[in-house]
């Protein structure tokens, strides 16, 4: 950020009362989705645990500072486990995602334990690393494609046509999902990410979460059956050889990583390319060589993290945290967005500073403790191939309108940080 943006951004923040800010966190306006940075300060600074009233009606708080956040993403009495709260979840979701979310994101340990355990065992760091040719290739090919379909010199939404291929195509190797089968889970899934509260949305969302499961069983049935090299297939033989999973784990289990695995990926991708290009200093220090390659992808997920909020905890008994007591039953939210901005843990933390020393290590935005995102390395490998492989080939690479005219997602409900769409010239002539 320059510094025109950040001192715009921090005397925004200061003319936000806390009722302002928790109301424009509540509702989750048009501006509030577009710049969310100036409300999270505002609430990091006067009202740190914060009563939202949200749209779905369950009594939800909301965490923004960096110490309190990493703190409550490992507090065991804020719970995962979705059938503790099964009320509160019905009211969110709807019925029919409970089909699907039988997974490690939504439960408490010993289960939480088990089901990790088993997908650990199998999606390895060997795994990954044995990837990252075919990543390479996927990328490779995207680009080719991207060149075939149009001249360089005309813009190009980069979304569709790179950001979100990569990584789906990367998970559904990945799992063995074939490649025919790709676009039709994809759109699916793009279908149950869209989460609205009006009756069509949800009837749309119902509809797209059971053909998605009854897609599942039968790609797990396809594996039982022909097992092959895959995730999906070593998940199979897991739940065969062990009885370690149920058959609604096994499909939701499937489902976490086809999901969690392109989407938040895809967006980060998007917010990188973005950022980078508004800021050719900052873009010419970080393809100086691979290890300044590594360390701005760190910096980007500090500084825009695709997942804005973690997914709900509540609370298993009264939770006092910073003087405000969060009562049994509630829903707690955690922004990472607002953690990873804290002035209390970074120094100047609205400007991107890619050489900013130990952000690896500090940075939220693969969460903390036991639900730390289990799919880091697969989305550290792949931000560091597409971000490498496309400024490679597209040094003179730029965004197609000025850099604030970028349009931000403005779903009503925050999950996802990320660019409605990127409008590039690859080769401006
Ligand atoms: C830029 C990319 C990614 C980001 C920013 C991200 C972020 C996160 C965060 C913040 C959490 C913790 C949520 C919470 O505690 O409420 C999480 C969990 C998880 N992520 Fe990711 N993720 C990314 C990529 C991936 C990929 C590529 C995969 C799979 C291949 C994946 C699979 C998962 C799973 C299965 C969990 C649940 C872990 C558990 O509950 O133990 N993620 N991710």
């Amino acid at each position: 950020m320059t510094q025109a943006f950040a001192s715009e951004e921090s005397s925004e923040s200061e003319a936000l009362t806390s009722e302002a800010a928790a109301a424009a966190a509540s509702s989750c306006s048009r501006e509030f989705r577009a710049n969310p940075h100036p409300v999270y300060a505002a609430l990091r600074e006067k009202a740190p645990v914060c009563p939202l009233s949200p749209p779905h009606g369950v009594e939800t708080y909301l965490i923004t500072r960096y110490d309190d956040a990493r703190a409550a993403l490992a507090d065991p009495r804020l719970s995962k486990d979705m059938y503790g709260a099964i009320d509160a979840y019905h009211r969110i979701f709807g019925d029919s995602s409970i089909a699907l979310d039988d997974n490690m994101l939504f439960s408490d340990p010993p289960k939480h334990t088990r089901l990790r355990r088993i997908v650990g065992s199998t999606f390895t760091p060997k795994r990954v690393e044995s990837l990252r040719t075919r990543v390479q290739q996927i990328t490779d090919k995207l680009l080719d494609e991207l060149l075939e379909a149009r001249p360089a010199s005309g813009p190009v939404n980069l979304l569709p046509e790179f950001c979100f291929p990569l990584p789906l195509h990367v998970i559904c190797e990945l799992l063995g999902v074939p490649e025919n089968e790709r676009k039709q889970a994809q759109e699916w899934s793009a279908t149950v990410a869209q989460t609205g509260f009006g009756p069509e949305a949800r009837k749309a969302l119902e509809i797209a979460e059971g053909n998605l499961r009854d897609y599942l069983v039968d790609l797990c049935a396809r594996k039982r059956s022909e097992p092959e090299s895959d995730l999906l297939s070593a998940l199979v033989t897991a739940q065969d050889q062990e009885g370690a999973l149920t058959d609604h784990e096994l499909v939701s289990t499937a489902w976490v990583l086809l999901f969690a695995g392109h989407k938040s990926t895809a967006y980060q991708i998007g917010n990188a390319v973005y950022h980078l290009l508004s800021r050719p200093d900052q873009k010419e220090l970080a393809l100086r060589d691979a290890s300044a390659l590594n360390a701005a992808v760190e910096e980007i997920f500090r500084f825009e993290t695709s997942v804005e909020n973690s997914t709900f905890r509540h609370a298993k008994e009264d939770v006092v945290i910073r003087d405000t007591l969060i009562p049994k039953g509630a829903l707690v939210q955690i922004s990472i967005t607002g953690a990873n901005r804290d002035p209390e843990m970074f120094t100047a933390p609205g400007e991107l500073d890619v050489q900013r020393p130990n952000v690896q290590a500090t940075h939220l935005a693969f969460g903390y403790g036991p639900h730390y995102c289990i799919g880091a390395p697969l989305a550290r490998l792949e931000m560091q191939i597409a971000l490498g492989t496309l400024f490679a080939r597209y040094p003179r690479m730029t965004l197609a309108g000025a850099p604030e005219d970028a349009r931000w997602l403005t779903v009503p409900f925050p999950a996802f940080r990320g660019l409605a769409e990127l409008p590039v010239v690859l080769d401006p002539s």
